[in-house]
């Protein structure tokens, strides 16, 4: 049920001047900058917090601290992202990254505050991989946390936010679901939502629609991700006509904890940008051998040189020790990573831990402009479910969030600007579901969903082959045969809109992990191990 905590259903409860979807650090960030001007629903798949924001840790990357300028923070992402990303939309997200900050001060997120000297700044900031300055403001290691309950909160309490959670995207509605007309993809005037408690599919109309979906890391087996990360607005994006770009770089964090029970905990680049250094079990350090920057070079970086020497050493993890530092500093740093690791019988303050890779980002995504704006009219897509030009081949740490605000803020001022010339939504066709049976055999849906983790974890991982590419592309084919004819013949449930999303970003990925015919960031093949001059994003378009 669509509720708000104050506010009572506006009087067209299926029909909205924007229809956001998603709820983390970009969709709500639209939702409040628009919200005093205009009726806007905000849907999430879930509770509104299940988003990857709400798992964020180390922070928020910005020209802060006195000594940083906006010229060091675009060449350091320039540099991490491997020779493609896009130098405007890198000065457009750095160049506005500290109004983002400041607003988010206004709206109330207490950033940890600063202790030492060399900050400059009323706050503290750390340093992660890839940056040349201290420059990520952080809420102790919990910041995606803190973001996500001051925004939600405000977000309940505006009259003008209508809230659908347990509401899971479906379709974005086109011009083929108009009563008449031809199938043309030009316009897009809303979604249809599967309603978790009813079983109903509600038909929610908007001049403008946000896809704020978040990223795909689902679609591997080992995940810093929540759940919910199943690539649903890439996957909607593309159905409905938009291209999307370099799915192929697909982030994998260095450092998640190593135990059975852990499901890929993240420890924090932070912990590295305050002194952690990486071993092998025997306590000897590898990272030098790998690149002068060592511990703190780029993400992509790291994580190969921990599949490389595990590989090499037939290691099953490495690890990761900051204990030589004071424990008093690195419990009050890190609390959450401390307190977890106890759980998990491991004392950061006293020994090293194991860690291993996991997949962790989606660089690549629906493409957008500066605007956020897609190909297709009145659709905007923000966040990691986007692909603006920002992360080129490998995100830089703590460049995501930053993302997430700025285009946030950047799509609500251009709705804003032209709401108005945009058409009222037409009537549209009802979702008809007379066709479908209730499934008996639900098993369908969970084990290709396990397969399809599985292929991509081993054949489209870190370290990727043709023949690796070659084996998993059989295998998407055939499984994406078989959830097409499911999908058309048995009732939606959540499981089963997200394996058909899933299958759609894992067929995405590798046809652009198969089109690249190099190695650059996050995708490294060993029949391609040079880059090539003229190389540029890997563009794939829908028909
Ligand atoms: P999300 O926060 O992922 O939200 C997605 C929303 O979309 C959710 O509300 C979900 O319910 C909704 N949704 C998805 N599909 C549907 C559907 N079909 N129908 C309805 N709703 C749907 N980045 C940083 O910059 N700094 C960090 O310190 C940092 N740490 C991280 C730590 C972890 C463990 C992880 C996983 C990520 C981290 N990142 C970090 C990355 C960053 O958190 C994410 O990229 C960012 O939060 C994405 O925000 P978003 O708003 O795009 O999407
Ligand atoms: C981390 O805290 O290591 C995650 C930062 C990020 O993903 O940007």
């Amino acid at each position: 049920m669509a509720k708000n905590s104050n506010n009572p259903h506006p009087a067209h409860k299926d029909h909205f001047d924007v229809l956001i979807i998603g709820s983390g650090a970009a969709g709500l960030t639209a939702a409040l900058d628009m919200a005093d001007t205009l009726h806007v629903a905000l849907a999430s798949k879930a509770s509104l917090n299940n988003g990857s924001t709400a798992w964020a840790q180390g922070g928020i990357a910005a020209v802060l601290a006195e000594g940083d300028t906006v010229d060091d923070h675009v060449a350091d992402t320039l540099v991490a992202g491997a020779g493609l990303c896009h130098e405007d939309a890198v000065r457009h997200v750095v160049e506005n990254s500290r109004d983002a900050i400041q607003r988010l001060i206004d709206h109330g997120v207490p950033f940890s505050k600063g202790t030492m000297e060399e900050d400059g700044f009323h706050y503290h900031l750390t340093r992660e991989g890839g940056h040349s300055k201290r420059r990520i403001i952080h809420v102790d290691d919990a910041t995606g946390q803190a973001v996500q309950k001051t925004l939600e909160q405000k977000a309940r309490e505006h009259p003008n936010i209508t809230i659908f959670e347990n509401h899971v995207g479906i379709d974005l509605l086109t011009d083929k679901h108009l009563k008449r007309g031809e199938m043309v993809h030009e316009q897009v005037y809303g979604a249809y939502l599967l309603n978790r408690q009813t079983d109903e599919v509600v038909t929610i109309r908007a001049r403008s629609t946000i896809l704020a979906t978040g990223g795909a890391s689902k679609v591997y087996l080992y995940t810093s991700n929540p759940d919910g990360s199943t690539g649903d607005g890439i996957a909607m994006a593309w159905r409905a006509g938009c291209r999307v770009a370099n799915m192929e770089f697909n982030q994998f964090h260095p450092t998640c904890l190593y135990h059975p029970d852990a499901k890929s905990f993240l420890i924090s680049e932070a912990l590295r940008g305050e002194g952690a250094v990486l071993t092998v079990p025997n306590g000897e350090r590898f990272m030098d051998d790998y690149d002068d920057r060592g511990e703190l070079a780029p993400r992509d970086i790291v994580a190969r040189a921990i599949d490389d020497i595990m590989k090499r050493k037939g290691l099953t993890h490495v690890m990761l020790d900051i204990s030589h530092k004071d424990p008093d500093f690195v419990i009050s740093h890190f609390p959450n990573i401390y307190r977890r690791c106890l759980d998990y019988g491991f004392d950061i303050t006293a020994e090293a831990i194991p860690v291993v890779p996991a997949a962790h980002y989606t660089c690549g995504g629906v493409m957008t402009d500066l605007n956020g704006r897609t190909d297709l009219e009145g659709l905007y897509a923000i966040g990691e479910v986007s692909h603006t030009g920002l992360h080129g081949a490998n995100r830089m740490a703590s460049n995501s969030l930053l993302e997430c605000l700025v285009y946030g803020s950047a799509a609500a001022k251009d709705i804003l600007a032209r709401q108005n010339q945009l058409p009222q939504p037409p009537r549209i066709r009802a979702w008809d579901s007379s066709r479908v049976t209730s499934s008996d055999e639900l098993v369908v849906v969970s084990h290709n969903w396990e397969e399809i983790r599985h292929f991509m974890w081993d054949y489209v991982g870190i370290v990727r082959t043709d023949k690796r590419l070659e084996r998993a592309k059989r295998r998407i084919d055939m499984l994406l045969g078989e959830i097409h004819d499911y999908y058309g013949n048995f009732k939606i449930c959540r499981d089963l809109l997200e394996l058909r999303n899933l299958a759609t970003v894992a067929d995405l990925i590798i046809q652009s992990a198969q089109k690249r015919k190099e190695s650059r960031g996050l995708h490294y093949t060993t029949d391609y191990t040079k880059q090539i001059s003229n190389s540029g994003d890997t563009i794939l378009t829908p028909y």
